[in-house]
């Protein structure tokens, strides 16, 4: 069982938490994801490390799904079942004197301990960070204290410029050059900012880790088709290098389940409603 240390609600959808599991975390590194489950007959679901110390992990989640919605329920003091890590690759933190960084939504949580990296071997780096609203803006005073520059964009307009981050970008990238770049946020954002760098000539790595089910290489629903290969997000990644990868297939896949997630927040509204 792990104890909870810490939680702060983050706005209404997304919580962090912290969590006492110190072999996990002597052993995190930028890239690194944890599978949890909240009790014995929960489902196991992977999420990124956003920061660590010597004891404890902290991630962050959106409350969308049934066990995300169950695990916001839980408070300081509570344990869960099993917190099993650090998976995945460790990234690579590239050479790079300036580096552009582009975070969407709840994509800003495992985007930090990346950018905390490149900032501690001296790369400076520029962040693009974007939300639907000025509420769902996550970690700016964190991302603050490490980039040279935080340009905030929403949706809606509510802080920053009003638009997407590749409506930023498009103008952004007339006037600024830099050695690489990493976008992180949902699949159809990541596809246009890695098409729009292209045309940049600027690399772009992203992560998969939306598209992982149960991390484990065993469900295959993480397959990933960059050039003429395939690879598994939750084994070979969940980082990669965006140009080659074929976003439209795992958009595709995503959004097969989005029935199911659809069906899960119904019974946690009516089951809510019968306590
Ligand atoms: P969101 O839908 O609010 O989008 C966040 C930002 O992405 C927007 O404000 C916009 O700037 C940009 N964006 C969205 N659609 C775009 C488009 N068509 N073209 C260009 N830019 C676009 O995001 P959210 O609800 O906070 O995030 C949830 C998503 O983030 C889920 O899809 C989840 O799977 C994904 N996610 C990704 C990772 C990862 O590792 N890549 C980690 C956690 C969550
Ligand atoms: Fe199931 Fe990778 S998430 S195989």
């Amino acid at each position: 069982m792990y104890k909870i240390v810490s939680k702060t609600t983050l706005n209404n959808t997304t919580d962090k938490m912290e969590i006492y599991a110190p072999f996990v975390a002597k052993n995190a590194k930028p890239g690194h994801f944890i599978i949890l489950r909240v009790d014995k007959a929960g489902e196991r679901i992977p999420l990124t490390i956003t920061e660590h110390t010597d004891e404890t992990v902290t991630i962050i989640y959106q409350k969308l799904g049934y066990t995300t919605s169950q695990l916001g329920q839980k408070i300081v003091g509570d344990t869960v079942e099993d917190f099993v890590g650090p998976l995945g690759q460790e990234v690579e933190i590239k050479e790079a004197s300036t580096l552009l960084a582009v975070a969407g939504g709840v994509g800003a949580a495992p985007l930090y301990p990346q950018l905390q990296a490149y900032h501690a071997q001296g790369t400076k780096v520029d962040l693009v960070i974007g939300a639907k609203q000025q509420r769902y803006l996550i970690l700016l005073d964190d991302y603050k204290s490490i980039c040279n520059k935080v340009y905030v964009c929403t949706d809606d307009g509510s802080q920053g410029t009003k638009g997407f981050v590749t409506d930023f970008l498009k103008q952004h990238l007339k006037n600024h050059t830099y050695d690489h770049s990493i976008a992180i946020g949902p699949l159809i954002m990541m596809k246009h900012v890695v098409s729009l760098h292209k045309t940049f000539n600027l690399s772009t790595d992203v992560s998969l880790n939306p598209i992982m089910i149960d991390g484990t290489g065993m469900c295959g629903n993480c397959r990933v088709s960059i050039g003429d290969k395939t690879y598994f997000a939750c084994i070979d990644g969940p980082d990669f290098p965006g140009e080659k990868i074929n976003f439209d297939e795992l958009i595709s896949r995503q959004s097969f389940y989005t029935e199911e997630e659809h069906m899960c927040q119904l019974e946690e509204l009516v089951s809510n409603d019968k306590k």
